[in-house]
């Protein structure tokens, strides 16, 4: 009796184990994602406050400013409804001004899980209001929406959307790698058009943000490939490569956050180590990252 109502009980635990999508949106998990998210810090500029605004998105289309995200109600997005960010940042359609630029990486988001991006909503809206007008963008091109829509159309990579993160460590590592952490955005090449070389997936790029360096996080000798899971757990959490050399520039500030936020330090360990062994398992790609020649 008694192990035949346990092995029944077995059959029925996926059943009730309780759905992050059916909870109500937490400002906690929500934190998580922020970290996760390297503390989304081109909102933020170099001094904070947190999400005022001001952080500095060179592109070879211009050069944009991280837009204002906490709750002002006249500058930040405190008038915004919970739909209208959560299309913001997946969908790349802001409230009241139509297509986002592709410096917003909406469509690496457009793949974050509906109970993940609920819960981040919730964060953002605990982020102290800060009264600061957005900075516009500099050498914005003529007709600038209808480029960005154009954009979106042709270039802007599609996943697929769920209701809730994997829970299998290495494809809930793809998830963050892709969708949340934006390792993936950073890390990738793009064409001159500025759509995503998938054929290079990790494989960094001479010209990444800002025109720095990006190296080649894939398990291939131009990458990463002596670097176990724990070399690149610490590297998130403390910025230090194996050979003690620490990070700087981008990379420094998704580990650190910016302006006293959270970034990538302040997520949980089990988090980092899916994201190590997910990167473990990608493909190898042979591309060595070299100072370009001027
Ligand atoms: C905002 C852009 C950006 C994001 C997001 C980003 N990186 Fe980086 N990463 C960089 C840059 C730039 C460097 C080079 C830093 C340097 O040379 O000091 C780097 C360096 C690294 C290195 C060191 C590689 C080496 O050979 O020294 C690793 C490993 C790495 N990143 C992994 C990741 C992972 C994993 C994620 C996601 C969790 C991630 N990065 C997200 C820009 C980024």
């Amino acid at each position: 009796m008694g192990w035949f109502l346990r092995v029944g009980l077995l059959g029925v635990l996926p059943w009730v184990q309780p759905s992050l999508a059916d909870e109500p949106g937490s400002a906690e998990r929500g934190r998580v994602l922020f970290a996760l998210a390297g503390g989304c810090g081109c909102h933020t500029a170099k001094d904070g406050p947190v999400g005022a605004g001001g952080g500095e998105v060179p592109t070879p289309f211009g050069k944009f400013y991280g837009t204002n995200i906490t709750p002002d109600l006249e500058t930040g997005v405190g008038a915004w409804s919970e739909e209208e960010l959560i299309a913001a940042i997946r969908d790349g359609v802001a409230r009241g001004k139509g297509v986002e630029s592709p410096a917003m990486p909406y469509y690496w988001y457009s793949g974050m899980s509906d109970a993940d991006v609920r819960d981040l909503v919730v964060y953002l809206r605990t982020l102290p209001p800060v009264r600061k007008e957005n900075r516009p963008h500099e050498g914005e091109l003529p007709f600038a929406r209808l480029a960005y829509r154009l954009w979106r159309t042709l270039f802007a990579p599609r996943f697929e959307r769920v209701r809730e993160r994997p829970r299998e460590p290495i494809a809930r590592g793809r998830y963050w790698v892709d969708h949340v952490s934006l390792c993936a955005d950073c890390h990738t090449p793009r064409n001159f058009l500025g759509a995503v070389r998938f054929d290079l997936y990790l494989a960094g790029t001479e010209r990444g943000p800002g025109g720095d360096k990006v190296p080649n996080i894939t398990p291939h000798e131009t990458g990463i490939a002596s670097w176990d899971e724990d070399d690149i757990v610490q590297l998130l959490r403390t910025g230090f490569t194996p050979e003690f050399d620490n990070v700087q520039g981008w990379m420094a500030e998704v580990v650190e956050g910016k302006g006293g936020g959270p970034g990538y330090r302040d997520v949980p360990e089990e988090e980092l180590r899916a994201i190590a062994r997910y990167l473990r398992t990608v493909k190898p790609v042979a591309h060595k990252v070299e100072a370009e020649e001027d």
